[in-house]
Formats: C-alpha cells, sequence, structure tokens
C-alpha cells in the first residue's frame, strides 16, 4: 500500500482551504467532485471565476455543471462584492487528511465459528485465506481497493485511492459477483458470504503505524456502517446504505428492508438488499427514471437523424456516427430521436456497451437479445429457450441459427435444436452470420432502428459484427446509430452510407436557456453570464470552427 507522504505546513493550510470546498459541495450533494477541484486547485476564492467550460474539463456532468453554476450564482448574489479570499480556518483534527467520498463495502465469511469447531485449525486457516484471495481479486476487477483484512472479514473501499464516476455502482456488481465467486471456492462445505455496502464523506490519513505495517486508514460513520449492515444481511446477499442506493437510479433490483437501529450509528438507518443487476435497456434510463427534461438546442442535430431515418426506411440503409465527449448529450439526443420516431411502425434493437464488458465477447448483443426475448432473472434454462423460440418464430428463424444463438446466450441445447459440430472458429463465423441473416428478416417485416451505444467499450467480436452490418445495409431497411467518446475511431468512415455528427458544446443561447431553466427566480450574478460568453468566444476562436456539428453526406 502505497504510504501517505507527510506534507508541509503550506500544504496543510492549502488542504483547509480546500476542504472548505469540500464542504461547499457536499452540501450540494456533489462530494464526488471534490477530489477533483483539489487536484486543480480550486478553492472558495476562484469558484465565481469557475465556466461551464471549465466545470466541463475537470469532467463533470451537464447536470452538475448546471448545478454548480446555479448554487455559484447565488453565492455571488449573496456577496456581489469581489470574490474574497477563503478565510483560511484551522485544520481539523487529522492534519494530514484527506477528505474523500468512498463507498465502503464490508464483507464477512458466513458461519466461521461454526467451521471452527469443526475443522482442523490449518485447514480453517486454508479456508479462510481462500476466502480473502477471492474477495480480494473479485473487488480488483471491479476497481476496488482491498484496506484490511480483519480476521476472516474483508474491508475494501471503492473511490480511494482511485475515484471513478461509478464506484458506487461498482461496488455492488463486485458484492453480487462475490457471493457466486465465493460459493464456487472448492472447500468440505459449501462457503456463503454477507456483503455491506454504504457510501459517505470520510477523512483518509496515515494514522496507525508505520512502514509496511501502516495502514491506511478511513475514518468516518461510513466503514462502521458498512460493517453493521453486512452483520444485519442474511447469507448470500448484499445489503446497502441509503447513500448508496441515491447513486444507483434504477440499475438494479432493490428491496426494501425498512429502517433500523444499528449500533454505533446515530439515528435510525434504512437499508435495502441488492438483489440483481436490473434489465433496464438503458443505464441513460435508469439514471433518468424520474423523466427527461426537455430537449434544449440540437435542432440541427436532431434534423439529421430524421433526415437518415426517412431514407433508410426507403430502402437505403444508413449509417450515422455520433461522437462527442463524455456527458455531451449523445445519449439524450439518441432519446430525442426515439421519441420522434416512436409512432412510426419500426423495430427498435438496442446494445449497450458497458466499460466492465469491453473483453466480453458479444456483450451488447447478447444482453439485446436476453431482453428482446424477455428473461426473467429466475426463468429456468428450458422457460429460457421457450421465450427464445418465441421471439426466432417471428423471423422464422432457421434451427441451426436458433441453435447458435442459444449457445451465444450460454442456454443448454435440450435437443429442440440440432447438434452442430463446428470447431470455435467456425462457430464464431456461423454466429456472426446467423446475427445478420437476423437483422436482415427483421428489415424485410419493418424498418429497423439499431442504436449501438458506447462503442468505445465494445468488444472486438461485438465491432465485428457492426462493421459487417454497415458493409451491408446500404440495401436494408435500416438506420444504424453508433455512439462513442472522441477516443474511438470507427473504422467506417468514408462510405457513401455513413455520416459522421460530432456533438459539439451547445451554443450560448442554449446554454443561457439551461441556466434560466435552472436558475428560475434567482437573478444570476451579470458576471458570470458574461465570463461563460468571453471564454466561449476565445475558445471558438482558438479552435477554429463554429456552433453545430453536422458533418459529412
Ligand atoms: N441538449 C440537451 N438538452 C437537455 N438536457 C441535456 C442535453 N444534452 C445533455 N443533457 C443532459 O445532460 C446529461 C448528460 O448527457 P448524456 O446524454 O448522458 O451525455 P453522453 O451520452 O454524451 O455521455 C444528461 O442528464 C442529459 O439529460
Ligand atoms: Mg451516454
Amino acid at each position: 500500500m502505497p504510504a501517505i507522504q507527510k506534507r508541509g505546513q503550506w500544504e496543510i493550510r492549502l488542504a483547509a482551504a480546500m476542504q472548505q470546498i469540500a464542504d461547499w459541495l457536499k452540501t450540494l450533494g456533489m462530494s464526488e467532485y471534490a477530489q477533483r477541484f483539489a487536484e486543480n486547485d480550486i478553492d472558495m476564492a476562484v469558484l465565481s471565476h469557475l465556466t461551464d467550460q471549465h466545470l466541463k474539463d475537470l469532467g463533470v456532468s451537464l447536470g452538475h455543471r448546471l448545478k454548480i453554476l446555479h448554487a455559484v450564482a447565488q453565492l455571488a448574489g449573496a456577496a456581489p462584492a469581489a470574490p474574497q479570499p477563503a478565510p483560511v480556518t484551522e485544520p481539523k483534527s487529522q492534519d494530514t487528511a484527506e477528505r474523500r467520498q468512498v463507498t465502503v463495502m464490508f464483507s464477512d465469511l458466513v458461519g466461521s465459528t461454526a467451521l471452527s469447531a469443526r475443522m482442523d485449525p490449518e485447514d480453517l486457516r486454508e479456508v479462510i485465506s481462500a476466502y480473502q484471495k477471492c474477495v480480494a481479486e473479485t473487488v480488483r476487477r471491479f476497481g476496488g481497493f482491498v484496506a484490511k483484512y480483519m480476521g476472516d472479514g474483508v474491508l475494501v473501499y471503492f473511490g480511494y485511492p482511485q475515484a471513478h464516476e461509478d464506484d458506487a455502482e461498482r461496488a455492488v456488481r463486485a458484492g453480487l459477483e462475490l457471493i457466486g465467486a465465493v460459493s464456487s471456492i472448492k472447500s468440505n462445505a459449501p462457503l456463503q458470504t454477507r456483503v455491506g455496502i454504504a457510501t459517505g464523506l470520510v477523512v483518509v490519513g496515515d494514522l496507525i503505524g508505520s512502514g509496511s505495517a501502516q495502514e491506511q486508514a478511513v475514518v468516518g460513520e461510513t466503514p462502521n456502517l458498512a460493517a453493521r449492515l453486512q452483520a444485519l444481511a442474511e447469507p448470500n446477499t448484499v445489503v446497502i446504505a441509503e447513500s448508496t442506493r441515491k447513486l444507483l437510479g434504477n440499475l438494479f433490483e432493490l428491496e426494501d428492508l425498512g429502517t433500523r437501529n444499528l449500533k454505533g450509528i446515530g439515528g435510525p438507518v434504512r437499508a435495502f438488499a441488492a438483489l440483481r443487476a436490473s434489465s433496464v435497456e438503458s443505464r441513460f434510463e435508469a439514471m433518468h427514471s424520474a423523466g427527461l427534461t426537455a430537449l434544449i438546442g440540437r435542432e440541427e442535430e436532431l434534423e439529421l437523424l430524421r433526415r437518415r431515418w426517412a431514407r433508410a426506411k426507403t430502402g437505403e440503409g444508413q449509417v450515422v456516427l455520433l461522437s462527442g465527449e463524455a456527458g455531451i448529450g449523445k445519449s439524450r439526443l439518441t432519446a430525442a430521436l426515439l421519441e420522434a420516431v416512436a409512432a412510426e411502425p419500426h423495430t427498435r434493437l438496442r446494445y449497450f456497451c458497458s466499460p466492465q464488458a469491453t473483453d466480453s465477447a458479444l456483450y451488447p448483443i447478447i444482453g439485446q437479445m436476453e431482453r428482446a426475448a424477455g428473461f426473467a432473472h429466475d426463468d429456468t434454462s428450458q422457460q429460457k429457450l421457450d421465450k427464445l423460440d418465441a421471439v426466432l418464430a417471428q423471423t422464422a428463424t432457421a434451427p441451426q441459427d436458433a441453435a447458435l444463438f442459444a449457445d451465444m446466450l450460454s442456454l443448454t441445447n435440450d435437443g429442440r435444436y440440432p447438434a452442430l459440430a463446428l470447431d470455435p472458429q467456425q462457430r464464431r463465423q456461423r454466429t456472426l452470420e446467423a446475427l445478420l441473416a437476423q437483422t436482415e428478416a427483421l428489415t424485410r417485416q419493418s424498418p429497423v432502428l439499431m442504436i449501438f451505444e458506447d462503442a468505445h467499450w465494445a468488444d472486438p467480436t461485438s465491432l465485428e459484427v457492426f462493421g459487417r452490418a454497415v458493409g451491408r445495409i446500404e440495401m436494408l431497411r435500416a438506420l444504424l446509430l453508433v455512439t462513442f467518446r472522441p477516443e474511438f475511431q470507427p473504422p467506417w468512415i468514408g462510405r457513401p452510407q455513413v455520416t459522421a455528427l460530432t456533438l459539439n458544446r451547445l451554443a450560448q443561447r442554449d446554454i443561457d436557456a439551461m441556466i434560466d431553466r435552472v436558475v428560475g427566480n434567482h437573478a444570476i450574478h451579470a458576471g458570470i453570464r458574461r465570463h461563460h460568453r468571453t471564454y466561449r468566444r476565445h475558445s471558438a476562436v482558438r479552435r477554429g470552427d463554429d456552433e453545430g456539428g453536422a458533418r459529412g453526406g
């Protein structure tokens, strides 16, 4: 574990100034940015100079940028004079400490006391060490950090030392995965685990020991809460705190466990069991379950998409490559297209890539087919095959192709399909062919709108499938819309049926409209708006470009 270095006096003062910003962000419910603000030396004194672009450069999402700008405007309204230098308060108790939002996971092996009564101490030690190894491997795959082994329990941080935008989600996925992994550890009796997860602001510092004995300790209620929730969990379940739940949108199916009083925790606590990842179609929709705000701007881009769709419907298939930075509005624009064509007869095929599945062959395609068939988590393999058959019957899919799809979905052929004697390479080729044939069959029934989201996370096999689709789409009644971040370079540019569309930042009047909508009746500090405008003019000149982004045919 990397030791936290001792800091000098000025650094302590700096830490205190950053503390203020962290506290302020906390009041906005946006503690996750505290670290990023600190890393970029943004303290209270420079707050009022922050522009939308600055926040964007820091990786703050559009919704959060609007909230922050709104709050800054209110601060400015309260103190309209020039920004005051931040009064430096005395650092809090741990003077080398750092504040972070961390999602803490505590996992424990069930029934270890009973095991110890039955087992030889040597064997028990082996079981516990296998358990700990399993936890460490699982959480590491999800970007978690093992902070401490405590007996047969393991304390894990998500969000420290390394923070991700989706730490809460990673923690819950890791917890769910862990249950399966632990139960498949080979031992005399099947092993079970319990997992507790909580999110909160914690103080991290070098508190205990020195050198290799040093532990990166997290101080605050959160680790204790995670441990208490763990104790409350049934064997092989994951229990999460309200604070974690708030960050998850609709991504997981939860069971409300009601309010509990937990030892050492001030006030009653609401707890939830995380049952499984939900089968929601889109991550974007899961995180906006309360409904979308109206689309602002993007008239030209939406118009272009509608024109491509109109052309595709006539049998001149089209591809649109929609690129733009994280948070710029790719998913929002996609949602607008779906809404615009909702009343027309068509088939929708939506494929979502995931940052956790970049190496998982055909992940977005498997997800699409599972949702289309309507698999439920407790369906038997038999029931799933029945549902798959029902979907495939609509396109009169050949039994050989159905066999390949069942295999792709990891369903065992119960004898209803022909057994295919293929080597892995042949099987792969035939599966890709079958997928294309399936899409083509759909386009003969009605126009098909295919949306392939976040292709920068796509696995290579899926990219091959979509590459082939691009090659064949000209003759089909289909529009393929691919969204991705600029770091991904799709190899399909330059063909007549392919249009590249880059989403740039919104025009100033649109940003004004958004600010007005968020700020409502509050008067916004004129300086901030002006500052925005000036900044944008400069950056537009620097880039040598203009608003809007439609390019290509
Ligand atoms: N033109 C827009 N009008 C209204 N809200 C928008 C617009 N563009 C983006 N948003 C909002 O900003 C946030 C980030 O946009 P999103 O579409 O998720 O970005 P991306 O998919 O490019 O990462 C979402 O909450 C979205 O609803
Ligand atoms: Mg998106």
